[in-house]
C-alpha cells in the first residue's frame, strides 16, 4: 500500500515561530512513519535551507510553481532544471496561480510536461469556484482542467492530482466527505477514460481545502483517497504533526 501523502503548502508564509522551530518540533514526530509520507513546499527562498535541514529525514521537499522553460530571460522565474537539484515535488496550477497570475490550462500542461521530464513529481491542482459549483459545472470544469493539464504527458507514474475546490481553500470549511468522494471518482474516471487503465492505477489523488486536525479522519478514510494538501494548518507545527500522527494511527 502506498503511504498517505501529507503535503504542506506554506504559500508565501513561513510557519508560526519560524522555520527552525517548526522543523525542530515537527521532524522527530513525522520521520520514518509506516503509513504517511510527509512533504513540505516552502517559498523558493527557503528551499536550499530545508534541503540541508531535511537531509537525513524521509520528508519530501517541493516547490510551489515552476517555469516551463529550462533557462533564459525570464526574470523572476525558476525552472525545473534549477529545482531538481533540491526538490522531488512541485505544485502546479494551484488555484491562486490560475486566479491571481492568470495561468492557463495550456501553460499548466507545459509545466507538467517539464516537471515530468526533470523527474519532479507534479501535484496538479484542479477545482471549481463557487459560481461554477452553484451552476452544477464542477465536473465539467475539473474534467477540462485534467484533460488539458495532462495532455502533454504519457508517463503517469509519478503524477499526483489534488482536488482543491476554491470555495474550500482558506475558508475554514472543507468540502464534505461526500463531495470529495464524488469528485475523486470523477477524476479517476476521466483519467481512465482519457489516458487508460494503467495511468489511473498509478495516479495518486489527494484533497486540499481547509484540511485540519479536526477533519482529517473523515477525509483520509474516504475510498481511494491518497492524501492531503494542507495550507494554513501546515504553518502550525502542532497542527501539522497532529494531522500526520492522526493518519498514522487511523491507518494502523
Ligand atoms: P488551506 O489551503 O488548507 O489553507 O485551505 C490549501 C491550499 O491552498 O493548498
Amino acid at each position: 500500500m502506498d503511504k498517505k501523502l501529507v503535503i504542506a503548502n506554506w504559500k508565501m508564509n513561513i510557519p508560526n515561530e519560524g522555520i527552525d522551530h517548526f522543523l525542530k518540533s515537527v521532524i522527530p514526530e513525522i520521520t520514518d512513519l509506516q503509513y504517511v509520507q510527509p512533504g513540505i513546499c516552502p517559498p523558493y527562498l527557503f528551499i536550499p535551507k530545508l534541503f540541508e535541514l531535511l537531509d537525513n529525514s524521509s520528508v519530501l521537499l517541493g516547490a510551489q510553481n515552476l517555469h516551463y522553460e529550462d533557462n533564459g530571460a525570464f526574470t523572476g522565474e525558476i525552472s525545473a532544471q534549477l529545482l531538481k537539484t533540491y526538490c522531488s515535488l512541485v505544485i502546479i496550477g494551484h488555484s491562486e496561480r490560475r486566479r491571481l497570475f492568470h495561468e492557463t490550462d495550456e501553460e499548466i500542461s507545459r509545466k507538467i510536461q517539464t516537471a515530468t521530464q526533470c523527474n519532479l513529481t507534479p501535484i496538479l491542482c484542479v477545482g471549481e469556484n463557487i459560481t461554477e459549483r452553484k451552476n452544477n459545472l464542477s465536473n465539467k470544469i475539473v474534467t477540462s482542467q485534467l484533460i488539458t493539464g495532462l495532455s502533454k504527458i504519457n508517463n503517469f507514474n509519478k503524477l499526483i492530482v489534488a482536488y482543491e475546490p476554491l470555495w474550500a481553500i482558506g475558508s475554514g470549511n472543507a468540502a464534505t466527505p461526500n463531495d470529495i468522494e464524488l469528485m475523486v471518482k470523477v477524476i479517476r474516471q476521466v483519467i481512465t477514460e482519457r489516458f487508460g487503465i494503467e495511468s489511473q492505477n498509478s495516479v495518486r489523488i489527494i484533497y486540499g481545502g481547509s484540511v485540519s486536525e479536526n477533519n482529517i479522519t473523515k477525509i483520509i478514510t474516504l475510498p481511494n483517497m491518497d492524501g492531503v494538501l494542507v495550507g494554513n494548518a501546515s504553518l502550525d507545527p502542532l497542527q501539522y504533526s497532529n494531522i500526520v500522527k492522526n493518519i498514522e494511527t487511523i491507518i494502523t
